[in-house]
């Protein structure tokens, strides 16, 4: 029997072309930010173990990796430095050495490979003996004698070379901060790129792993924010726009991906995804079992990212994904 029917989606899906013809979001490498850890040595290229085929790289490896990166069309890197824990203080004094290992790497690789867009971090907890984003006393993370700091963090980093700052910390004020800072400087062309919607995640295991950076008493829900929560979302990008930030970020991605939405829609700045560490550890771990076809799994959650209304996206895939199109 035939059914008496006007409309039938299905026809939109018959082939190939036509859904190619139909489709309306896409992946582009002009998306995508792959973020690198950076180590002291030479030659140097430890794995993250919870992380498969993500490294810790010396300076020189380094520098061979985004040359690599650049080849692949992954025209944006974020860094981040894995210190020695002998270099850490509960000021991190050592993030405003211009000297120090972040600014060397900032440095050599805006040298080697001049056009790639170098996003940089900052927050403390790459430095701070406390393992904290801000500076601790009695327990309490302090406000704002940590937002000082981090606006002498983002000059040093603007002075090495840094594109984009990026302040990963959720100290109130900061972008402000940053921003005065910086123009003072001279920076005016260097933007601030905020993570304004960070929620205090179990999803970031696997990067504090990569960094030896776990707070070392309490947790981060006194400045990140708690998950249960959307509507604060809203206030904390409005705050950041009008304090001179240039983009926004949400942070983690799969698990807020209505957040994602809710702040894409609010924004008059474009909108970033961080899909973190421990969203990359899920998939390789189920994918490592035979569970999951990976790159598949892969491409449908970066997609996923862009229906939500992300403009960019932090991922610890960009390699892989890139990898995948050349080949075809
Ligand atoms: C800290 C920082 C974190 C991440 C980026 N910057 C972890 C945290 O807030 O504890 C997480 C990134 C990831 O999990 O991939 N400033």
């Amino acid at each position: 029997m035939t059914l008496q029917l006007t409309k039938r989606p299905r026809r939109n899906r018959r082939s190939a072309t036509l859904r190619a013809l139909l489709q309306e979001h896409h992946l582009s490498l002009n998306d995508l930010v792959m973020p690198l850890f950076v180590v002291e040595g030479e030659d140097i290229a430890q794995e993250v173990a919870s992380m498969p085929r993500i490294f810790r790289y010396s300076l020189d490896r380094l520098i061979a990796e985004c040359k690599e990166l650049w080849a692949l069309g992954i025209k944006a890197v974020v860094l981040f430095p894995a210190l020695e824990d002998a270099l850490k203080d509960k000021y991190g004094k050592e993030s405003l050495n211009q000297q120090g290992l972040y600014q060397r790497a900032l440095r050599a690789v805006k040298q080697a490979v001049p056009e790639m867009l170098v996003i940089t971090d900052v927050a403390l907890d790459p430095y701070s003996s406390d393992g904290h984003d801000g500076v601790v006393e009695q327990g309490e993370i302090l406000n704002d004698v940590t937002v000082e700091i981090l606006a002498q963090m983002a000059v040093s980093q603007a002075r090495a070379g840094a594109d984009i700052i990026a302040p990963s910390d959720m100290m109130d004020g900061r972008v402000k901060a940053i921003r005065q800072a910086l123009d003072e400087a001279g920076f005016t062309q260097v933007g601030i790129l905020s993570y304004s919607v960070k929620y205090a995640s179990a999803y970031y295991g696997p990067f504090r792993d990569a960094l030896d950076s776990a707070p070392k008493a309490g947790d981060k829900k006194t400045y990140q924010m708690d998950s249960a929560n959307v509507r604060e979302a809203a206030i904390e990008v409005a705050l950041d726009i009008e304090e001179g930030a240039d983009m926004v970020m949400v942070k983690p991605g799969l698990a807020y991906l209505d957040v994602v939405r809710a702040v894409a829609e609010v924004s008059s700045v474009p909108v970033a995804v961080y899909n973190v560490s421990g969203e990359y550890a899920m998939l390789n771990a189920a994918a490592r079992r035979g569970w999951l076809d990976y790159p598949k799994v892969v491409t449908e959650s970066l997609l996923a990212f862009k229906r939500a209304g992300a403009d960019l996206i932090l991922t610890y895939h960009a390699k892989e994904y890139a990898q995948w199109l050349k080949q075809g």
